[in-house]
């Protein structure tokens, strides 16, 4: 590349900063000034989250899909081993207003985030590990795509998706219906702390309802505990990390496994992770636990200016209870 040719990407990539904080200064000020403008707008969105995805279960808009503002239909398809693999995908087009974002997080409606694509990726290339065992979902978002896709190709004795956000289990609602998996897969609203806080009752000795995704959502109880949890991009909350941990602990089989994906995001993985192990997990993180994501997260590191592996790359996080050794 020549001075002339670098200085023209320069002076592009000067003015793409600009109008990048300018409009980063928009959002600050509308908040601030409490407009009920929309706070997120698209182009908003894109701009602050440059880096979309691994590229490895890849979306595809369906043009011929009913029309309807509020949503898209997308085909996300992947191959593995030469076998293709694709589920419908629901996504919500929409401006967040203020109140929306003060409201129940709304962070799962925003996209399908890089965690989950590669959550749903490895559990393809994986699938002896959901064959036959009943799976929960916590914190799906607007797709459970991890879930969705190990509904339809895993072979799991049951599916229950769940997220914490109304609007994300009604769309969650639509894509189980349009992939025909409406009599295999349950789908209900679980927040975590009412969750936990029904988990530390019991175990205090207090009579309580009992409380599941169906009961609260549904009307309907559960069978049992789950042999596999999934969660994707859900352990940078603060305030719910304990409760979230408290839900996986209390819903897991004993022989069960959760697995966990997310970036490290500063210090809030490793947070979670040795809040697990207090309450009684083992915990496992492996940074290459598939050779195609570590491959692509190797690329990006050398190509791509927006990726940024501590708030991009997934971590998996396996969670194990321990053992009961008897004495002796
Ligand atoms: C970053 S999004 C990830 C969504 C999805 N797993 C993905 O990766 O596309 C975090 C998700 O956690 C959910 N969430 C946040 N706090 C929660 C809580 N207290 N109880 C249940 N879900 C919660 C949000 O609704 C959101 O869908």
């Amino acid at each position: 590349m020549n001075d002339k040719s670098c200085g023209v990407l320069r002076k592009t990539e000067d003015k793409e900063r600009t109008s990048m904080a300018q409009r980063r200064w928009r959002m600050l000020a509308r908040a601030l000034t409490r407009s009920p403008e929309p706070l997120i707008e698209p182009e908003d969105v894109i701009s602050v989250r440059r880096f979309t995805n691994f590229n490895l279960v890849k979306p595809k808009l369906l043009e011929n899909a009913p029309v309807d503002p509020k949503s898209s239909w997308y085909e996300y398809s992947c191959v593995v081993d030469n076998d293709l693999f694709a589920v419908l995908v629901r996504r919500i087009n929409k401006t967040f207003t203020a109140n929306e974002l003060i409201g129940f997080n709304n962070t799962g409606n925003v996209c399908v985030w890089p965690s989950e694509e590669c959550l749903g990726y490895y559990l393809l290339k994986n699938q002896r590990i959901c064959r036959n065992k009943t799976v929960l979902e916590l914190g799906g978002g607007m797709s459970c795509l991890a879930g969705v896709l190990v509904a339809k190709y895993c072979g799991p004795s049951g599916v229950t998706l769940t997220d914490g956000n109304v609007t994300s289990v009604d769309n969650v609602r639509c894509i189980i219906a349009r992939n025909n998996m409406a009599d295999f897969v349950k789908c209900g609203v679980v927040q975590w702390a009412r969750a936990a806080n029904v988990l530390r009752q019991a175990a205090s000795g207090h009579r309580v309802q009992t409380w599941s995704p169906e009961t609260v959502d549904e009307s309907r109880r559960t069978e049992g505990l789950y042999d596999v949890i999934l969660s994707a991009d859900c352990l940078f909350f603060d305030d719910v990390r304990l409760d979230l941990v408290e839900t996986i602990y209390g819903w897991l089989a004993d022989d069960g496994i959760a697995l966990i994906m997310a970036p490290r995001r500063g210090m809030t993985f490793q947070k979670f992770a040795d809040a697990a192990v207090k309450r009684g997990f083992l915990a496992r993180q492996i940074e290459r636990y598939d050779a195609d994501v570590w491959a692509r997260h190797l690329e990006l590191g050398d190509n791509c200016q927006e990726y940024c592996a501590d708030i991009h790359y997934p971590v998996l996080l396996e969670l194990t209870k321990q053992k009961k050794t008897p004495p002796g």
